[in-house]
């Protein structure tokens, strides 16, 4: 435990305080200023931004605060700022899918935020704050290293069920003393019905809530709160149709990330999806003459996530459907979606760069071919990524195939 964490780990928690001094310091308001004239899209109000501000600067300076959902980065901005004024250690880990509304999260179509979120924290100068992980909350949630939270912001799947995984997710992540901050408790009637049984953990205290935020801090370790929170789910007959035992297992050393054959950094999202592809077993594909960091990022995914074989050829003639992740030539994308499982992902990259206009086309060629969240990220070589099938899955086979994204537990050194 880091020393902010150790000092605040036994101090009362004042969420009005935390406020009004924020609001006074001129730190902030410039922030603010400059914050509102960038016209981020966010719901957040005034006195929220000066919680999440000032929460950061007391209580996280050299710690770890996670977000689920981000959106455009606007709540984050005020995480990451207010880790700034300390200039300590302390990140902020965002985690949200961004990828242009994939049919399960049931979003309006268009609401791709990758891009704005990006422009935003570059231009508010908050970037190295941020550790941006692409992806939806419960499979970045199996794969979570074993690193206590400081600070947890549940803001993303807004349904009962979405809320309600989440908490059991991630909430037994939060350390002793830690805070849990649940955007909209009190204005969704779904989310009354879970602080009503939040409010009667004796692990979880309910501080009040600021505006739309629910403020909590945890009094208890990881199992005594996930005892608690099971307890009374079940007594409520509330039925899950998930198991988290993985997820909360003693700690394990995640793959995640174990090995970096790729060097542009451009590229680390490409990993990101491929490592949390919903498809759980299959194999690995890299067709055609992609760009070689393409081919090691594909390689990193294979070696730590495991659960298929590498074939790598020329074409994708003489294969059929099984695999999970293939990597190819940008305009080979559409020929791939027969082989990927549902669920599975395409990513491509070629050596030189592409016109606005030519990628847009790529785009929307990859989306007739039948590809879901088709999307790409920046830099000299652009990538492009597509996902198969996902509108098939069913809701309980996508749960249980993220789950099987945790391998068999090793201790951690
Ligand atoms: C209300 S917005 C977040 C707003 C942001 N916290 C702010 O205040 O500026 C909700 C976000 O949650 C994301 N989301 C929805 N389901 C999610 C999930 N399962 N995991 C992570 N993020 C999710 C959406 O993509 C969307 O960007």
């Amino acid at each position: 435990m880091d020393q902010s964490s150790i000092a605040s780990a036994g101090q009362a928690l004042d969420p009005d305080a935390v406020i009004q001094s924020t609001l006074q310091d001129r730190a902030f308001q410039e922030f603010l200023t400059l914050f509102l004239q960038k016209d981020v899209k966010t719901w957040s109000t005034e006195r929220e931004k000066a919680l999440l501000y000032g929460l950061a600067a007391s209580r996280a300076s050299d710690g770890v605060i996670v977000e689920l959902g981000s959106y455009c980065g606007g709540s984050a901005s005020f995480f990451a700022k207010g880790l700034d004024s300390r200039a300590g250690s302390g990140r902020v880990v965002c985690v949200d899918p961004l990828l242009g509304a994939p049919p399960w999260l049931c979003l309006p179509a268009g609401m791709f935020t990758l891009d704005v979120l990006r422009r935003n924290l570059g231009s508010l100068g908050l970037e190295h704050r941020i550790d941006l992980k692409v992806g939806d909350s419960y499979s970045v949630g199996a794969a979570w290293p074993a690193e206590p939270i400081d600070i947890l912001l549940i803001d993303g799947d807004h349904s009962f069920e979405g809320a309600m995984r989440d908490l059991e997710c991630w909430a037994p992540k939060i350390r002793d003393g830690g805070i849990l901050l649940f955007d909209d408790i009190d204005n969704i009637h779904e989310m009354r019905v879970l602080d009503e049984i939040m409010k009667q953990m004796s692990t979880l205290a309910r501080i009040g809530t600021v505006d739309g935020i629910g403020v909590y801090q945890v009094r208890g370790g990881q199992w005594a709160l996930l005892d608690e929170l099971r307890g009374l789910l079940d007594l409520r007959g509330i039925h899950r149709p998930w198991s988290f035992d993985a997820v909360h297992a003693t700690p394990v050393a995640s793959p995640y990330r174990h090995t970096r054959y790729w060097t542009d950094p451009t590229f680390d999202i490409g990993y990101d999806l491929g490592y949390l592809a919903v498809a759980q077993k299959g194999d690995y594909g890299i067709f055609g003459t992609p760009a070689a960091e393409l081919k090691q990022l594909i390689m990193s995914i294979q070696t730590d996530r495991g659960g298929g074989d590498l074939h790598v050829g020329a074409s994708p003639a003489g294969y059929g459907t099984g695999f999970r992740l293939i990597g190819c030539d940008p305009h080979d994308a559409p020929q791939m979606v027969r082989l990927l499982l549902p669920g599975g992902l395409v990513l491509c990259a070629s050596e030189t760069p592409m016109a606005t206009e030519e990628a847009e086309r790529l785009c929307e060629v990859m989306r007739k071919a039948g590809l879901d969240g088709v999307g790409q990220g920046g830099g000299a070589k652009p990538l492009f990524w597509g996902v198969a099938g996902i509108s098939a899955l069913p809701a309980t086979r996508l749960v249980e195939a993220l789950m099987a994204v945790r391998r068999p537990a090793s201790p951690v050194a």
